[in-house]
């Protein structure tokens, strides 16, 4: 049986990629499923949370029975959902794969194949969330008391993975950040399921990511002692 170490506990998840329009029917989009982000918010229901999930794009998923689902488009309405969930939150986790760019312009119609070269698409910056949220928390206008976010880094070895990630922990400011190493390595290649779980404390554990439920459970098992009581 799971541990109910979350109950009572509120819970904001963040699953998927966001859509950056480009007019009404093209985006700039990417490719993550949304896993994670729904196993985080299936094992924190079973864990006794009250979770909200904000979910931008994914795969078809089986619904988690038991969360607040609120779906997004893009990472400006991701930022919008997330905050507001976030103001009596115990717990944020922005597993969601949020567009760093947006284009510029969004066109009111379909952009048109003409017979003189495309123009280039201009590319806007987009706020980050997960740096905003720790910054939210600090001039006091959220609580959560954990800030969990997720890295997928590359390098040529483990070593050099890891020292990205550090660098990204400290640069966001969370309180947690979960590790992918993603890509082909070339002296070392490395695992593509291997992961860690780098603690602002500065403790740093692997974590084998057989599947992204058991990640899941990893990941509540390393947020629970961060909770106050
Ligand atoms: O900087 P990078 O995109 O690698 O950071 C990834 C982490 O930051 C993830 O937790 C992601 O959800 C979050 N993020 C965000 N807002 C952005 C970009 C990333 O919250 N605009």
């Amino acid at each position: 049986a799971l541990p109910r170490d979350l109950d009572g506990r509120r819970v904001v998840v963040s699953a998927g990629g966001t859509r950056e329009p480009l007019d009404p029917v093209r985006y700039l989009g990417n490719r993550s499923s949304g896993k994670q982000g729904y196993a985080l918010a299936r094992t924190a229901v079973q864990r006794g949370a009250q979770v909200t999930l904000v979910a931008a794009a994914t795969i078809a998923l089986p619904e988690v029975a038991g969360a607040e689902l609120v779906t997004v488009g893009t990472a400006q309405d991701m930022r919008a959902a997330v905050r507001q969930a976030a103001v009596g939150a115990d717990v944020v986790v922005m597993a969601a794969a949020v567009a760093d760019f947006r284009p510029t312009d969004r066109a009111e119609y379909k952009i048109k194949k003409t017979d003189r070269e495309p123009d280039p698409i201009g590319l806007t910056r987009n706020p980050d969330i997960l740096a905003e949220l720790v910054q939210a928390r600090a001039d006091g206008q959220i609580g959560a008391q954990v800030i969990v976010g997720f890295a997928a880094e590359t390098g040529d070895s483990a070593g050099d993975v890891l020292e990205h990630a550090r660098a990204k922990l400290k640069r966001k400011g969370c309180d947690l950040l979960v590790v992918n190493a993603v890509g082909e390595g070339k002296a070392f290649e490395v695992e593509d399921n291997s992961g860690w779980l780098l603690s602002a404390d500065g403790s740093e554990r692997a974590v084998a990511l057989s599947s992204k439920s058991h990640m899941a459970s990893d990941i509540w098992d390393a947020v629970v002692p961060l909770i106050q009581a």
